[in-house]
């Protein structure tokens, strides 16, 4: 063999590898099973398929396909799928309601449009009344305002992970989209955006959303809910205010943006409220809406925006038993117990992290394991790892916690803070500085500087809880410190504004007088 002859075949064998007809891991083309003599046309799956409302017995699937289409849901109890389910109504939008399910089962699906499937995906009926189910509870995955167009790469990480518990259903607590403008198309690519990640949960469990501020463009002046009606398939639309039944457990989501209510929860939707909690006959009863009766960061913008309706909303919690209140709008994570109500803020779905004198500063999800003697609860971060861990029923001391300002916050002297309490004390006892215990609390002591608030209570089976908090006092007036009493400051601005009309009403009258 000739040496030319020699470089040649090294370079062929060098070639070779990287010829198609060696690529054997590169895999096939989609093949599609087009039917050429049909008359429909061909179209791609564009969004889901999602599994919705499942109860014990039924599912709803829903899917998009680019154009109109046929469409099947093929379906049941193991990777063969026997059973189907079709609507030959060409449509864009498919709804194939599935019936007659097996009680707390696994089942895989299908769907196909046109001869084009989707992947084969599985999803839980079900279980009956008192058996253990899970839900995940995640929210304030929205993007910042320079990335409107796009979804946090944490919420990737974490809707993966929440993928791959494979809970029963998944709540999201709002603000999925920076905003909702005036642009259409901008509304469309926000919120694929938003769906895609949520539909890679959707494909395996039940979504169920409320509306946050950040999701129906109030800022465009007219509240539009088209595009979270899109990304959710909600019992009761077009009410933005809903309840549902899962295996004995009654769920409610409220609307905390009601426009022109923004952080209150009343009117018709309090009327509604109370008897939907007052009417069912569960016993365990789930809440949730975008914003917190406790904030930790929005303090005053949140359900506590009307302080007396927020108490009023607490009050109906505790008369009708409600067991956990879930809320995002604070960057963070956070659990309070109030009187036997156990308040859950889950916002730290990938959106920044606010900081707050409470900390709970991680990117996390919540799972909430109930079965029925007992509900666990663990927000589990963006490493995996449980952070948080609190079961219910409680059988410990009291909790005591502090609003609406924290530990080692500064405020007026006199400021009264809310201490709370996990369940209703025996006694309770307050004591500033380390004097003699108060059954009433005062606000904080006159003297500026630092100050001690130490909190007893005492449990009905007299076991008791003590919290020490420090609190600074700043001076009651910190406007103009010089001016001698402060019944003479509104005479400044008044005398002031006075002499500037008249100014400028002599200014107008000689302009007038001019050009007359
Ligand atoms: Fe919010």
């Amino acid at each position: 063999m000739s040496r030319k002859l020699g470089h040649v075949i090294i370079i062929i064998l060098l070639i070779l590898p990287f010829s198609s007809s060696f690529s054997i891991d590169t895999p096939p083309a989609p093949v599609l099973e087009y039917n050429a003599s049909s008359t429909l046309s061909q179209s791609s799956i564009i969004r889901g398929p999602t599994v919705n409302l499942v109860t014990n017995h039924s599912a709803l699937i829903f899917w998009r396909t680019e154009g109109p289409t046929d469409a099947t849901v093929h379906y049941g109890l193991n990777a063969s799928l026997l059973e189907s389910a079709s609507n030959s109504t060409l449509d864009s939008n498919h709804r194939i309601a599935l019936s007659d399910l097996q009680i707390g089962s696994t089942y895989w699906y299908q769907v196909r449009s046109n001869g084009t499937s989707s992947s084969v995906y599985d999803f839980k009926t079900a279980p009956a009344d008192g058996e253990p189910f899970k839900i995940v509870v995640i929210g304030d995955n929205r993007p910042g305002m320079g990335n409107w167009d796009r979804q946090p790469w944490v919420f990737y990480q974490l809707a993966e992970m929440i993928a791959e518990e494979r809970p029963h259903l998944v709540i999201f607590t709002a603000d999925y989209v920076w905003e909702v403008t005036e642009v259409h198309e901008d509304n469309l690519i926000a919120w694929k955006a938003f769906t895609d990640i949520a539909d890679s949960i959707g494909h395996y469990a039940p979504l169920y959303g409320v509306i946050g501020n950040h999701d129906d463009g109030a800022t465009t002046g007219e509240r539009r809910l088209e595009y979270f009606f899109d990304a959710f398939e909600l019992v009761n639309e077009p009410s933005t205010y809903y309840s549902f039944d899962y295996a004995g457990v009654h769920f409610t989501g409220l609307d905390s943006e009601v426009w022109g209510l923004w952080g209150r929860i009343t009117g018709d939707q309090y009327d509604w409220l109370s008897n939907d909690l007052a009417t069912t006959s569960y016993d365990k009863k789930f809440v949730f809406s975008h914003r917190p009766l406790y904030p930790v960061s929005h303090i005053n913008s949140a359900l506590d925006v009307n302080k007396a309706e927020r108490d009023r909303l607490q009050t109906l919690f505790e008369e009708t038993n409600v067991t956990a209140y879930f809320s995002g709008h604070d960057h963070c994570y956070n659990r309070l117990t109030v009187n036997g109500v156990v308040h859950f803020i889950a916002g730290g779905g990938g959106a920044r992290l606010y900081e707050n004198p409470w900390g709970g500063l991680y990117h996390h999800y919540l799972k909430v394991e109930v079965s029925a003697s007992k509900i666990d609860f663990v927000s589990i971060n963006r490493y995996g790892n449980p952070v948080d861990m609190y079961s219910l029923p409680d059988e410990g001391p009291i909790e005591i916690d502090i609003r609406p300002f924290g530990n080692e916050s500064s405020k007026p002297a006199g400021t009264l803070p809310e201490i709370f309490f996990s369940q209703v004390p025996q006694t309770t006892y307050y004591s500033w500085d380390s004097e003699s215990n108060a059954t009433a609390l005062t606000g904080l002591p006159s003297a500026v500087g630092s100050h001690t608030l130490d909190i007893y209570a005492e449990n009905d089976e007299g076991v008791w809880s003590h919290i020490r908090y420090v609190l600074n006092s700043t001076p009651l007036v910190t406007l103009n410190t010089n001016t001698t009493t402060s019944e003479e400051l509104p005479m400044v601005p008044i005398i002031v504004t006075g002499v500037l009309i008249g100014v400028v009403a002599v200014v107008i009258l000689f302009v007038l007088k001019k050009r007359l």
